[in-house]
């Protein structure tokens, strides 16, 4: 049995989850199966797992430190992980977050189902302020779309002996450049749907604890709200992790090249990367990510020169989501509940195509 402690991330993505005894294939099978023989552990895959999905789950838990569990997409894993608030309790959530998040929240506050209340990722004394009256803190550092960076290991450690539950989306940082429940979170959330698949080819989602008791209760929740994750989509989700690292810092190398370039062209009114000196938030990154992302957002003057610069994009594919090896780009606030970001905001997800040939695309495009 490998074990985490003893190697390097890089290693463990690729060698752990794997079937071990002589004869086995060298990948995990992927099991097409619902139900399986009476007389042992397993009997139904929605109540006790699948063989496929304890491969993807021994690989995160393992990079993250916890227990996993693999769900439909993000948000199912992001459901579950909110269903531990007791009905009443009071969600702290940030300002700039995952749109899909900020909705299920607002809804179950008009519902009843809880409170909510939303601060600014930077405002580190109101987050640890709100332990007293939160039943959950709800972080997502760097953020989406605006990408601010919040400080996870000083409020984790504030809430770390408090009844307060700390929840992290590490769907930007990736398990490799950020690790929350090493600094005392309690549930970790990835949309695996981005980086950990890589592909831009299936949903699927992972919610990790460091306690068994939140792992029984999230399971439980998997179990009867049927959010179970599809057995190819997880198996591709594994075929996908296994290059993590060397995707993410490929992207990441060419996001902070074009972040530089950006920030120094014309057409450009704002540029938001983590890794720029000039970000606010860049010296806690620095001290709490292990790598920047490959997430930049950045403003041209209006909406129309952004609607403009997508349409006229190349290489650069104009779509929705992130994480994969190709880029994409897309305005942010034509989307949905995101109409409050600046109309020029254009979000990119940096790939892992040659440098040159992204910035020339994007050189192209923008170009007034
Ligand atoms: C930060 C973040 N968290 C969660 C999600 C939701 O993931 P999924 O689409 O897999 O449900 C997304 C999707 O864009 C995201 O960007």
């Amino acid at each position: 049995m490998r074990d985490p402690e003893k190697l390097e991330a890089e290693t463990w993505l690729v060698s752990a989850g794997r079937p071990e005894a002589a004869g086995e294939p060298l990948n995990a099978p992927l099991v097409a199966a619902s139900t399986f023989r009476h007389g042992a552990d397993r009997g139904y895959a929605r109540n006790e797992g699948s063989p496929t999905w304890e491969s993807l789950e021994t690989i995160v838990a393992g990079l993250e430190g916890g227990e996993a569990t693999a769900f439909s997409s993000g948000m199912a894993a992001i459901a579950a992980a909110i269903e531990l608030v007791p009905v009443g309790g009071e969600i702290v959530y940030p300002a700039d977050c995952y749109q899909g998040v900020a909705t299920l929240l607002a809804r179950g506050a008009v519902q009843g189902r809880w409170t909510v209340r939303q601060l600014a990722a930077e405002d580190t004394a109101g987050w640890i302020a709100a332990i007293d009256s939160a039943a959950m803190l709800w972080l997502e550092s760097p953020s989406n779309p605006l990408l601010a960076i919040g400080d996870v290991a000083g409020i984790c450690e504030a809430a770390r002996d408090s009844d307060t539950l700390v929840a992290v989306d590490n769907t930007f940082a990736t398990p490799l450049n950020q690790r929350p429940l090493e600094r005392g979170a309690d549930v970790v959330v990835h949309s695996a749907t981005k980086y950990i698949g890589g592909h831009s080819d299936l949903l699927c989602g992972l919610a990790v604890t460091r306690s068994g008791d939140l792992t029984a209760q999230i399971r439980t929740s998997r179990i009867l709200q049927g959010a179970t994750p599809g057995t190819m989509e997880v198996f591709l989700a594994t075929r996908g992790i296994r290059t993590l690292a060397v995707r993410l810092r490929t992207a990441e190398a060419n996001a902070f090249e074009l972040a530089t370039r950006l920030q120094a062209h014309p057409a450009v009114v704002a540029t938001r990367y983590p890794g720029l000196a000039e970000h606010p938030g860049h010296e806690l990154a620095a001290q709490q990510l292990d790598g920047f992302g490959s997430m930049i957002s950045f403003d041209l003057v209006d909406a129309a020169a952004a609607d403009r610069a997508c349409e006229r994009m190349q290489l650069v594919e104009h779509a929705t989501s992130l994480g994969g090896v190709e880029s994409t780009i897309e305005r942010r606030a034509a989307t949905p509940g995101q109409e409050h970001l600046p109309p020029g905001l254009l979000r990119m997800s940096v790939g892992i195509e040659a440098v040159e040939d992204i910035w020339s695309d994007i050189e192209q495009a923008i170009a007034q």
